[in-house]
């Protein structure tokens, strides 16, 4: 018997682009994201529907057990002199982990423990990070080219937004041409 071959999902890894499979995609623009920049004069001068990031995946299961695969496109550019980032969050199942793999574009991932305590990794092409349960994270463009990466994390894990009322302990900026880490005084 000749055997039949599913053909599953395909994803171009210089592009970041899905082909030939269902997608769910979300774009996020300058409106969606108030309170999310430091300098809210350079957020305002900004077009509201110019966008920062867009996010397809691939139309999955939420069940336990089940992923969802995705990739965020974000944007280069600045607000002020902070790099373009994602809203960032902690998953609404707190335990829940996720992978992201670094597929062009280079750029900072934001994490941030429970206790506050952040820390950046780098990403590019090729790079692989782990996030850990109780663990935010946000992606930051801080490069010239759009900064894609690809996500996997479980069905169950959800989105938990508003659990950062402070937001991130760092924000990162462009100073004298260089990219800096800057800690956050909050309070
Ligand atoms: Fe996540």
């Amino acid at each position: 018997m000749k055997p039949s071959f599913i053909q599953p999902p395909q994803l171009l890894w210089e592009s970041g682009a899905f082909s030939s499979t269902p997608l769910v995609q979300k774009s996020t623009c300058i409106q969606d994201l108030p309170d999310i920049f430091a300098d809210e004069r350079a957020w305002h001068a900004l077009p509201a529907d110019q966008v920062v990031y867009c996010v397809e995946m691939i139309d999955s299961s939420p069940a336990e057990g089940e992923f969802y695969t995705g990739v965020t496109h974000l944007n280069p550019g600045k607000v002020g002199n902070e790099f373009f980032m994602t809203r960032g969050h902690f998953h609404a199942r707190r335990e829940q982990g996720e992978v992201y793999f670094g597929l062009r574009g280079r750029g900072l991932l934001l994490l941030q423990n429970e206790a506050g305590e952040a820390r950046l990794e780098e990403v590019f092409p090729g790079s692989v990070h782990i996030i850990p349960g109780f663990t935010a994270h946000r992606l930051i463009n801080t490069g010239d080219e759009i900064l894609s990466a690809l996500a996997v994390w479980p069905g169950v894990a959800g989105h938990d937004y508003a659990a950062l009322p402070q937001g991130f302990a760092l924000r990162v900026v462009e100073e004298n041409g260089e990219i800096m880490g800057k800690e956050v005084q909050n309070g």
